[in-house]
């Protein structure tokens, strides 16, 4: 596994670390599939009975790596973001998220599909997929549709507009709001809260919870994984990564 996604196990819960705090934990392929080697491990050891994902101490993290996406000609399929994608809705245990500083594009949509987010007030959510001439993944056109309605969903999916930990909470996207201090404690003693409750019950409650959509879920992934892989390899987003590299403003007046 890499270095880069660290685990470690206490009293039933299996604790995620992306730690790549020079690149602002951007995931790359090597740490989509540690994330998802962490998640099979969930799922097939008995004696695990949750999952806490975090960043490091300043900074969940700014997403996919940009450089990567420039190489990059799917997110379905057999590729790491792929894999990592079936796995996450796919988890029968419960999973917990501890988020300060930037959670951006998948560092956001992923938080639809865990059970329970606690933030830092410093936390800030972005999903900025349009901006980068893609379209929303992780079934976010799904979840966030339906959590906050078409006009809201919007604002945060077309404007790429940002939101701060406050406003997570009070979209529901959020838990709970904790000093930075404490944030990280806090999720922990929630996962180890949900590693003693009865398993199947547990499961059976996650399953009940999400059945209804899981259908439907699954039909907008594959869109959105079909779109977004198509558009990968479109001038505009060429032209955006691009820009993010040479840090300047990408420039779609020529398309
Ligand atoms: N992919 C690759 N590298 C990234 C990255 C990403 N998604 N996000 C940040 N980095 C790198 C930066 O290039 C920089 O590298 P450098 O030190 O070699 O120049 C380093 O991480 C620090 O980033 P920086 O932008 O200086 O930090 P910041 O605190 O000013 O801003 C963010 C943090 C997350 C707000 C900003 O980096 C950002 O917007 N990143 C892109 C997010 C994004 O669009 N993700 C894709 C979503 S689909």
């Amino acid at each position: 596994m890499t270095e880069q996604v660290l685990t470690e196990i206490q009293d039933g819960v299996i604790i995620i670390r992306l730690n790549r705090a020079d690149k602002k934990n951007a995931l790359t392929g090597a740490m989509y599939n540690g994330i998802s080697d962490a998640f099979d491990k969930l799922e097939s050891d008995n004696s695990l009975r949750a999952g806490l994902i975090t960043g490091t101490a300043d900074c969940f993290t700014a997403g996919n790596d940009l450089v990567d996406f420039l190489s990059a000609s799917s997110i379905g399929g057999d590729s790491p973001v792929g894999r990592f994608l079936r796995t996450l809705p796919a988890l029968t245990k419960p999973l917990v998220a501890a988020v300060n500083g930037p959670a951006v594009g998948v560092g956001t949509t992923m938080l639809l599909h865990c059970d329970l987010v606690y933030a830092a007030p410093a936390a800030k959510f972005q999903m900025p997929f349009v901006n980068l001439a893609l379209c929303p993944e992780a079934g976010s056109s799904l979840l966030l549709t339906q959590r906050l309605g078409y006009r809201r969903a919007a604002e945060l999916l077309m404007l790429c507009d940002s939101f701060t930990a406050d406003e997570g909470k009070e979209m529901g996207i959020v838990s709970q709001v904790l000093p930075a201090e404490e944030y990280q404690a806090f999720a922990l003693q929630k996962a180890k809260q949900l590693a003693k409750q009865p398993p199947a019950s547990i499961r059976a409650t996650k399953q009940l919870m999400r059945m209804g959509n899981a259908a439907m879920l699954k039909q907008v992934m594959d869109a959105e994984a079909n779109q977004f892989s198509a558009m990968l390899a479109g001038a505009e987003a060429k032209e955006a990564f691009t820009a993010f590299m040479e840090k300047r403003k990408p420039d779609f007046s020529r398309f």
